[in-house]
């Protein structure tokens, strides 16, 4: 019930308008956001890779219904990847991407020429690309457009959401040679008719989908903070024979730090999303909604300013 209010009030303007005006937020924003700046997005990064982490910086912003709106996201993401390439990154850092942020709420082809300037940059600072997925109502048009970004951009890295009733059989499309596929629970409302909705049921689908995709050919991204579903992908590894160099683990910058250090220093490969950017709001009210101890977090920061 709180999480949905909570998801809610992540796509109204007026809780938006009193968050983003209330001062006191900066800081507990803080804890989960890398600051607002792309100086802020390298400190960051440079921070984690001194500690033996892989990145993927997230610009925040989405939903965007106009034009010059998405060519300035674009334009942030080029100048992104050229910092990060100057910054000698490439290798360590590549950046994930919101295709409502570039687009897709306007037009899907221009959503695809945006998406493939990005790719371009991207290429050219030797890193990648992932494209988030956002609400269900999306997930056919992102597919469309990661399967046209492959051709050219193979390395294009895909979202597949667990708590979709489908989400089995994207793995299984998805998990061939080349292919690295980020697997999430899903942070998004979506009803009972498209997504499974107890936590059991989205965990077990988890499962399914780590084993479609552990099992495969592809290049499995496990981006769960689940203490539960880490120690089942370890499991998987072993009996799948993977090397700890064909997948890699993905959790979200501020949360379970310590784990991301110890997975980490057993040798994994341990990625950490790292979203930056004004437009903070909707990424923040989503992990609000993961968890009402957060919720707690707060609000008693609120209540002791
Ligand atoms: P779950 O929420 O069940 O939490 C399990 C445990 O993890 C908790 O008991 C707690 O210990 C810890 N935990 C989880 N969330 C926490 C929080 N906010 N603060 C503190 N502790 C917390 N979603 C999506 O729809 N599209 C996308 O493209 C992505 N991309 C993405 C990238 C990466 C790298 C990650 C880690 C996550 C995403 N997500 C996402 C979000 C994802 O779908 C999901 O909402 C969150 O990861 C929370 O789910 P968990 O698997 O962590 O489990």
């Amino acid at each position: 019930m709180l999480r949905q209010a909570l998801l809610a009030a992540s796509r109204s303007d007026g809780v938006r308008k009193v968050m983003e005006t209330a001062p006191l937020t900066r800081d507990v924003v803080h804890r989960f956001i890398a600051g607002e700046t792309i100086d802020d997005a390298l400190r960051v990064t440079g921070a984690l890779a001194d500690e033996g982490l892989l990145v993927s910086l997230d610009v925040l912003g989405e939903d965007v219904h106009d034009a010059s709106q998405a060519e300035a996201a674009v334009k942030h993401y080029v100048e992104l990847l050229e910092r990060l390439a100057a910054a000698g990154f490439g290798g360590r850092a590549e950046v994930s991407l919101k295709l409502t942020a570039v687009g897709q709420a306007i037009d899907e082809d221009f959503t695809l020429e945006n998406a493939r300037r990005i790719c371009t940059a991207a290429r050219s600072a030797s890193t990648t690309v992932t494209l988030d997925m956002e609400e269900y109502q999306r997930v056919e048009s992102t597919l469309r457009i990661l399967h046209e970004l492959r051709r050219d951009f193979p390395d294009t890295g895909a979202v597949v959401q667990a708590y979709l009733r489908r989400a089995e059989e994207y793995c299984a499309e998805l998990a061939y040679e080349g292919s690295r596929v980020r697997l999430c629970k899903g942070a998004y409302a979506a009803p009972e008719s498209v997504a499974f909705t107890g936590k059991g049921e989205v965990d077990k689908s988890f499962v399914r989908c780590m084993k479609v995709l552990m099992g495969g050919k592809g290049y499995p991204m496990l981006a769960t903070h689940d203490p539960r579903l880490v120690e089942i992908a370890g499991a998987l590894a072993v009996l799948y024979d993977r090397d700890p160099d064909t997948f890699e683990y993905q959790m979200l910058y501020g949360i379970r730090p310590q784990e991301q250090r110890r997975l980490a220093e057993l040798g994994a490969r341990v990625r950490v999303y790292v979203a930056y950017g004004e437009e903070w709001y909707g990424y923040f009210m989503r992990r609000m909604a993961e968890r009402p101890a957060n919720l707690g977090f707060f609000l008693r920061s609120v209540a002791t300013r």
